[in-house]
């Protein structure tokens, strides 16, 4: 097809959009050149919004090949500023993300722990939106923590501390800002190409030496079958590899929730209790396996298990808590707040607001927790202040859930298996019904063990 060049208000000689769309829409695959005029044209506001939704519908719906998708990803992080650190840091620089889930408070433990064995990481966070939680709200339930820091406080605070947890810097991928609207608005958030763009473009722009994905399948995820979690993950593998990184991924289910809290503060207790060595076991399993990924990824460990071990002996030794702690303050935390915090016997709710409501909900006959709906239980949390649902608006930090029993437990009727934590008004009739159908019961406790999923399915590990 031939390409028919447009004048541009400045004369220079530019692609049409029109035949890049049209190429697009007839299934073809663009070229670097191609690639690079469009997103150019996002970044520099010269084309038409409804030109943007109609290529973004043409990706949806043709999709793109592993080049293209790497040439878009790369031209996207290329649209704003690039990190650059010091040269002694060369091979130290590693990031984690997670593709969303419910009680995910992995980046609290790992960041931290992953610092204490050396690595230097400019954790580049979200907010929550729809069901599944943010990171960056779970740190704001911390009194004067500061998840917005400059590119020269991000290298200030790695240099002290080796962490940071902060926001997307306004210079960070302006494409992508673009473009992720033009998707909500147009029902084109769910492609792969445009996902693998949009994560990793951003990942690519920290200048990482190693990524890995949390990429999560099940009831409460994104992808809720583990093949396209796998089709993600693999894409996103493999335009990482691709942009320079060591990239790689673990698929994990994500069912239920993740550990025993969902909800901002709940989480930040349960992060400090794992940073403490009392972690619950999924927890520390997700936090062991990606810390132990990118420890091998970056040669810090010779194998995984080597680098499972450096991550766990971070935690036990107490060498993640102070890391965490200094972050905290260096992020502008009071050094008495933090202190208190991170003591051994903490009165967290001194400094982390309590909802005014906790509600306990009993078990309705008696039986083994087969398990909990984390996607309903999210929901409704959700519903009460917990989460938003739209971009900018409050969140209530102290709403959440603790769980009180877990998988394969045996359970009395009339037991306490999950406390609410509410502020007023309290939970409609249908809210609690719907709660109380989070708890799945059944009567044999071997139907459990046999249905029990492992958390971890597989790894993917890079090319
Ligand atoms: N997270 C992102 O940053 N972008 C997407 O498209 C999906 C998840």
């Amino acid at each position: 097809m031939a390409l028919h060049r447009l004048q541009t208000p400045d004369q220079t000689d530019m692609l049409s959009i029109r035949d890049l769309i049209r190429k697009k829409r007839d299934g073809g695959a663009l070229s670097d050149e191609e690639v690079r005029a469009f997103i150019q044209a996002v970044t520099e506001e010269t084309i038409q919004e409804c030109q943007t939704g109609a290529m973004l519908m043409a990706i949806w719906q043709k999709g793109m090949v592993v080049k293209e998708t790497e040439t878009l990803t790369r031209e996207m992080m290329k649209s704003g500023e690039v990190m650059s650190w010091p040269e002694e840091w060369a091979g130290l620089v590693v990031d984690k993300h997670s593709t969303g889930g419910v009680g995910d408070k992995v980046s609290l433990v790992l960041a931290p722990a992953l610092a204490a064995c050396g690595c230097k990481v400019p954790m580049i966070s979200g907010r929550g939106l729809a069901h599944t939680g943010g990171t960056l709200d779970k740190l704001e339930s911390i009194p004067g923590f500061n998840i917005h820091q400059s590119t020269q406080q991000i290298q200030k605070i790695l240099a002290s501390v080796g962490c940071c947890i902060v926001g997307q810097t306004e210079r960070l991928v302006p494409a992508d800002r673009v473009l992720y609207a033009r998707r909500d608005a147009t029902s084109t958030v769910d492609s792969l190409p445009l996902i693998t763009g949009s994560i990793i473009s951003k990942k690519g722009a920290e200048s990482l030496r190693a990524l890995v994905l949390d990429v999560k399948f099940g009831r409460a995820a994104l992808y809720k079958d583990l093949s396209s979690a796998k089709e993600l993950a693999q894409s996103l593998v493999s335009v990482g590899n691709g942009l320079g990184m060591r990239t790689g991924a673990v698929l994990s289910c994500m069912d239920g929730a993740i550990g025993r809290c969902v909800g901002n503060s709940l989480e930040v207790i349960e992060s400090l209790e794992a940073l403490k060595g009392k972690g619950p076991e999924d927890l520390m399993e997700l936090v062991t396996t990606l810390g132990g990924m990118l420890l091998m990824m970056t040669g810090l460990a010779s194998d995984l298990s080597g680098g499972r071990k450096q991550i766990s002996d971070a935690v036990t030794s107490g060498a993640a808590l102070s890391r965490f702690q200094a972050m905290m303050e260096a992020q502008g935390v009071a050094r008495d707040t933090a202190q208190s915090l991170c003591s051994a016997h903490s009165d967290y709710h001194r400094v982390l607001r309590k909802a005014a409501h906790q509600t306990e909900l009993t078990a309705p006959a008696d039986g083994a927790v087969l398990g909990v709906d984390g996607l309903v239980l999210a929901e409704v949390l959700h519903k009460l202040g917990a989460g938003r649902s739209k971009v900018g608006e409050p969140v209530n930090h102290s709403v959440g859930a603790e769980l009180l029993v877990s998988q394969g437990q045996m359970v009395k009727k009339g037991v306490p298996w999950l406390r609410l934590h509410h502020e007023d008004p309290a939970p409609t009739p249908q809210q609690m019904h719907q709660l109380q159908n989070v708890l799945t019961l059944g009567s044999d406790k071997n139907t459990q063990t046999q249905q029990k999923h492992t958390l971890v399915k597989e790894l993917l590990l890079p090319q």
